[in-house]
Order: C-alpha cells, then sequence, then structure tokens
C-alpha cells in the first residue's frame, strides 16, 4: 500500500496539568520521518502521559502538537489515532486468535478482505514473527509475546508514528531481546517515526537514533543515544542512574514527583 506519511513531529512548549498538578512542564521535541527516538526516565517522569497527550487522550493546558503542521487537536482523534499508534505497556488482547486480533483493526478499519490477509502477513513479518503464532490463543501469550503481537497489531493499519511505551517492562533478558529484534524488524521498514519509552539506558543506546532525558515532566537534556548520559555532569548522571535503578527495583511503583 503506498500512503504520504508524516514528515515532522513537532512538540512545542508542550505543558500538561492536571488536578493542579504539572505533569509535563514545557517539552519541546521535533522527529523526522524514518528516525526513532528513546524517551528515558524514571517513575513518574511524565514519559506514558507524554505519549498519551501526543494521541489526545489528555489534552494540552498549553503548547502545541503538530504533525506536518497540523495540531493534532484539530484532528479527529480517530483518524489521530490511526495515523498515530501507541502501543501501550500491557497491551490488551481481544478474546480469540492472534488472527483475529491482527484482522479486527484492518476490518474495522474498512481494509478490503483481499487485501487483509497480505497486510497480516507482512505486518507478522514485520515484527519478526512466525505463521505459526497466528492461531495461538491471544489470551494464553507471554508477556513478551503479547508484546510482539501487539507491534505487529499496530503495524497492521500503517501508522505514520509508533509510539511504544515500556515495550520491554518486567521481561526477562531473553524476551527483552525477542521483542527487541520485533522493533528492529519495524525500522527495518522505517516508512515511519518512532517514540520508544524506557527506563533502560542501554535499551536506549540499542534501539535510538537520539535519546531524551525526562526528569520531572521535563527534557533535562537530549543527544546522541551512545553518548548522551555520559555528557551529563557528575552530580546530575549519579542522580539520574540512582533514579533509574530506583526504578528497576521498585518496579516502577515509585513516583519521584512526590
Ligand atoms: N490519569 C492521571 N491523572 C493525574 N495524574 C496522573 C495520571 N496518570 C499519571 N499521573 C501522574 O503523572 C505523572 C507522570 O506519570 P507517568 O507519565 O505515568 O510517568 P512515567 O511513565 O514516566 O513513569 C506522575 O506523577 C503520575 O502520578
Ligand atoms: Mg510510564
Amino acid at each position: 500500500m503506498t500512503k504520504g506519511h508524516v514528515h515532522k513531529l513537532e512538540i512545542s512548549d508542550l505543558s500538561l496539568e492536571l488536578d493542579g498538578r504539572t505533569i509535563l512542564d514545557g517539552i519541546s521535541l521535533d522527529i523526522h520521518h524514518g528516525e526513532t527516538v528513546c524517551i528515558l526516565g524514571g517513575s513518574g517522569a511524565g514519559k506514558s502521559m507524554l505519549l498519551r497527550t501526543i494521541v489526545r487522550l489528555h489534552e494540552p493546558t498549553k503548547g502545541r502538537i503538530l504533525l506536518d503542521g497540523e495540531p493534532v487537536t484539530a484532528m479527529d482523534p480517530s483518524t489521530l489515532r490511526r495515523r498515530v499508534s501507541l502501543v501501550q505497556q500491557s497491551p490488551a488482547m481481544l478474546e480469540g486468535t492472534v488472527e483475529d486480533n491482527l484482522r479486527f483493526g484492518l476490518e474495522l478499519a474498512g481494509i478490503e478482505p483481499g487485501v487483509i490477509k497480505e497486510r497480516i502477513d507482512a505486518s507478522l513479518k514485520a515484527a519478526a514473527l512466525d505463521e505459526g503464532f497466528l492461531g495461538r490463543r491471544a489470551e494464553k501469550l507471554s508477556g513478551g509475546e503479547r508484546q510482539r503481537v501487539a507491534i505487529a497489531r499496530a503495524h497492521t493499519l500503517c501508522p505514520e508514528v509508533f509510539l511504544l511505551d515500556e515495550p520491554t517492562a518486567a521481561l526477562d533478558p531473553r524476551r527483552m531481546m525477542e521483542v527487541e529484534r520485533a522493533i528492529k524488524g519495524l525500522k527495518g521498514d522505517a516508512n515511519f517515526m518512532m517514540i520508544i519509552v524506557t527506563h533502560d539506558v542501554e535499551q536506549a543506546r540499542r534501539l535510538g537514533d537520539r535519546t531524551v532525558l525526562m526528569r520531572r515532566g521535563r527534557i533535562i537534556a537530549e543527544g546522541d543515544s551512545g553518548s548522551l548520559i555520559e555528557d551529563l555532569d557528575p552530580e546530575e548522571r549519579a542522580l539520574y542512574m540512582g533514579e533509574l535503578v530506583y526504578m528497576e527495583h521498585e518496579h516502577k511503583e515509585g513516583d519521584l514527583n512526590e
């Protein structure tokens, strides 16, 4: 299928307040077609809320989010969410098989029946899953498998922007690598841009062309995934690494904003 794609996602001076609390505070970030940006930060930094605000699950208090110059607030939410696909941290599966899960969105989007199977196969392949997955019961999948199916499911609708929220949180190293392989598979075709939220410095290095560090609703540094952390001043770096490690141990229950 040929279609246009977003050249630029532009977030400017974005703030979000909820119940009188500042959740996002003056976020500015530009992402270009073909690029993968990792957002790295400890628990409560605002990473998930940023992704959710991009797809209008929350309306910004201030600032703008533009897709090729068009404010997302001017777009119909369902059209926006087809163009910008958010894969949540614990993706929900519909009852039925993996194939049912992949088919559902395509049918809903009115894709011709003749094309559906082709799209499903292409998405399986893109997410490095083999055909054997199609007949599996979705509710019986392991966490890592579910995550990979969720990635394939998002891919079926050819989004122009992929947002992945902690795609490997709570997975063991082998399963984490399988999910990363699925993500790299997606990057291979790269007719889109991707934002991956993580609290894993090494993962940001492996997957990101660029990394953004978030803390308390703000972006505190931005740059090359390889060198970003080293470039922080020592105190900031120690604090930062501590928060990320803390997050691992607390299993994301902590909230560093409190
Ligand atoms: N629905 C909500 N209403 C109000 N505050 C929220 C809501 N969801 C999250 N928060 C708060 O927003 C802040 C950022 O949360 P979140 O984006 O989930 O952090 P992260 O994903 O970086 O761990 C936290 O202080 C959290 O308590
Ligand atoms: Mg989160």
